[in-house]
């Protein structure tokens, strides 16, 4: 395992999955009912972007760091929940620390609400339960996520999500990331799940979408934000999501926080966004 998201945080592709995952959690908070999180592949929680890692890509420059200007009102609606994670971290403006998935759930979750925080690399687990000591509705688990999937579904509340966002380093990871969803769908069929998924050569987001929808899982909603062309030699040219059983109005924002993001984070106007349904909606 070489991939270390703290070289990544804060990234154009960090910008859409936390928007977006910020968005899915407070809508599950708005139910009475407790709920769970599985965030699978977790990292560390919260990134220094003055270490040497973000530093040293400076990627974060062309994602958080051009998100400072509020948009237009419809826009900043939906991006309450994550100006909220970010604002918790950086209380006295600017954009030092960059919340990564663990504290973007957390902060929509209520005290009876449950993050289970899992991580494989030894020494990121270490940072990640040490950065939640005490934090008693996260619990962090090192293993696998395949495991985790299997080990952690169906959630005793029978309420949550599920958050799938492996680094895309091996080349059987689009087949893992499959299974994982069709044994996660299998034990917790009306559960909510996110996959991450990178943009790098329009043959692989073809491959990648395609093993996914011959699935065959319906209510499979697919959002992808490009920010330059997508060629084999553009490195990580956009990123996309793939969200099993979205909330109801998710779709309708999406709409409108797509194009936005797309206008704001594009290189030279090379923008572009994309929302549409991998497999057919319910009803
Ligand atoms: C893209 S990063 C996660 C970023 C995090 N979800 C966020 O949004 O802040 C992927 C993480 O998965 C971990 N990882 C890699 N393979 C894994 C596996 N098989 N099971 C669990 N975690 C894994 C890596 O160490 C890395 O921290």
């Amino acid at each position: 395992m070489n991939y270390r998201h703290a070289y990544h945080a804060g990234n154009h592709a960090d910008v859409l999955k936390h928007a977006v995952l910020a968005r899915v959690v407070h809508y599950l908070a708005q139910k009475d009912k407790a709920f769970a999180v599985l965030d699978a592949h977790a990292g560390l929680g919260v990134y220094d972007l003055q270490a040497i890692e973000a530093a040293k890509t400076g990627e974060w420059q062309g994602g958080i760091g051009l998100m400072q200007a509020p948009f237009a009102a419809g826009v900043e609606e939906v991006l309450v929940p994550y100006r909220r994670a970010l604002g918790r971290l950086n209380p006295d403006g600017g954009m030092r620390f960059y919340p990564g998935s663990p504290e973007i759930i957390l902060g929509e979750l209520r005290a009876g609400d449950r993050l289970l925080a899992n991580e494989l690399h030894t020494q990121d687990f270490e940072t990640l339960k040490l950065n939640y000591a005490g934090e008693k509705r996260l619990l962090a688990l090192l293993s696998d996520a395949g495991q985790a999937v299997k080990a952690q579904l169906p959630f005793r509340e029978r309420r949550g999500l599920v958050l799938i966002d492996p680094p895309y380093e091996g080349r059987d990871e689009t087949q893992l990331v499959a299974r994982m969803l069709a044994q996660g769908a299998e034990r917790f069929p009306t559960g909510l799940f996110i996959i991450w998924y990178p943009v790098t050569t329009e043959e692989f987001v073809i491959q990648f979408t395609g093993a996914i929808k011959a699935l065959g899982i319906g209510n499979i909603s697919r959002a992808e934000l490009r920010v330059k062309n997508t060629h084999a030699a553009s490195g990580l040219s956009g990123s996309g999501l793939l969200i099993l059983n979205p909330p109801f109005n998710l779709h309708g924002e999406l709409e409108i926080l797509l194009p936005a993001l797309a206008g704001r984070l594009g290189v030279e106007n090379l923008g572009r966004s994309q929302l549409s349904w991998l497999t057919p909606p319910k009803g």
